[in-house]
């Protein structure tokens, strides 16, 4: 079997599509416009270019965007000070600080002082508890990212096998917590793996559905799944550069073997990587709403 490819390339323009004409009407109607706030502290290349990323698709559907690209000297006093003018800006109503943070800056402290109102990042405690308990307001974009993923594709979620491999606060525990949820297109059975799991092929091999962000290349090999499993593989990893001076990304499966064994898999890039931006875009609209009074 030759899995068919879930192109997050596609889905994720699908999504904006929507984004933008909900954007359209929510200012034609209601005269709203949502604003969202990006805060990078100090000149990491990667950050620069992911901040640069959500400032454009902000751009481009319609959303008001600020950017704060602060200096790597400015103080964690500084820094939650502008979080602060952040949360009582009206015009604001997504907030999303890029991490990581310099090393003198307390990111638990920073990621705490955003108003959970504004936490489009889904990073808040407050946000984390209200996923737990299956009432979420804002869901973390990647792992929100992934169930769209599944969603859009028609994969049965209701009643199959997930194994997830990660368990990091922003991908592995939040996604594992959207479909174990007795809702809708979730309500599946949930094994959660680390680096402490004694035998992961014995549970990669029970998937249904295999959602990988471990972080390592090739961290999942063809005679670890069964025929018909539906991969997610959210690694990015550069293994080095191209002639033309370009990374070279690959995930964390290894994707010409296992293809040959899968029903559906997401490739790297074009898999996940497109939906996260789109879902922080989603979170920033729902946040305007709440705020008019209209979600
Ligand atoms: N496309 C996107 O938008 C996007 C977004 C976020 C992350 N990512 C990518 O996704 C990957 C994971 O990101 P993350 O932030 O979740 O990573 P992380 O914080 O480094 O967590 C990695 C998790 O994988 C587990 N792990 C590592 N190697 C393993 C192995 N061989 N067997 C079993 N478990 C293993 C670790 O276990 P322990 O807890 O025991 O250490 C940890 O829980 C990275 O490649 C990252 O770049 C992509």
């Amino acid at each position: 079997m030759t899995a068919q490819l879930i192109s997050g390339t596609e889905i994720a323009k699908q999504i904006r599509a929507e984004i933008k004409q909900e954007v359209t009407e929510l200012k034609q109607k209601h005269n709203v416009v949502p604003g969202l706030a990006t805060i990078l502290v100090g000149e990491d290349p990667a950050s620069q270019v992911y901040v640069g990323q959500k400032e454009k698709t902000s751009v481009e559907l319609g959303l008001y965007s600020e950017r704060h690209d602060i200096p790597v000297s400015t103080t964690e006093k500084e820094l939650l000070a502008l979080i602060d003018k952040l949360n009582k800006n009206p015009k604001i109503h997504g907030i999303l600080v890029q991490l990581p943070l310099p090393k003198h800056i307390n990111e638990t402290r920073v990621l705490y002082a955003i108003d959970p109102r504004k936490d489009v990042d889904g990073f808040h405690p407050v946000n984390v508890g209200k996923l737990m308990i299956g009432e979420p307001d804002y869901i973390p974009c990647t792992p929100h990212g992934i169930w769209q993923l599944l969603i859009r594709s028609g994969v049965k979620i209701e009643g199959a096998e997930v194994v997830v491999v990660g368990r990091s606060n922003i991908v592995g525990k939040p996604i594992a917590n959207i479909l174990l949820q007795k809702h809708k297109n979730a309500n599946a059975t949930v094994t959660v793996c680390h680096t402490g799991t004694r035998d992961l092929a014995f549970h990669t091999k029970r998937a249904d559905i295999l959602i990988v962000a471990a972080g390592k290349p090739k961290a999942i090999t063809a005679d670890m799944v069964k025929e018909g499993v539906v991969v997610i593989d959210v690694g990015v990893n550069r293994i080095g550069k191209s002639e033309s001076g370009k990374d070279i990304l690959v995930g964390d499966v290894d994707f010409n073997a296992v293809k040959e064994k899968a029903k559906a898999i997401t490739p790297v890039p074009g898999g996940v990587g497109p939906m996260t931006i789109t879902m922080l875009m989603l979170n920033s609209v729902r946040a305007a709403k709440r705020a008019a009074g209209l979600a």
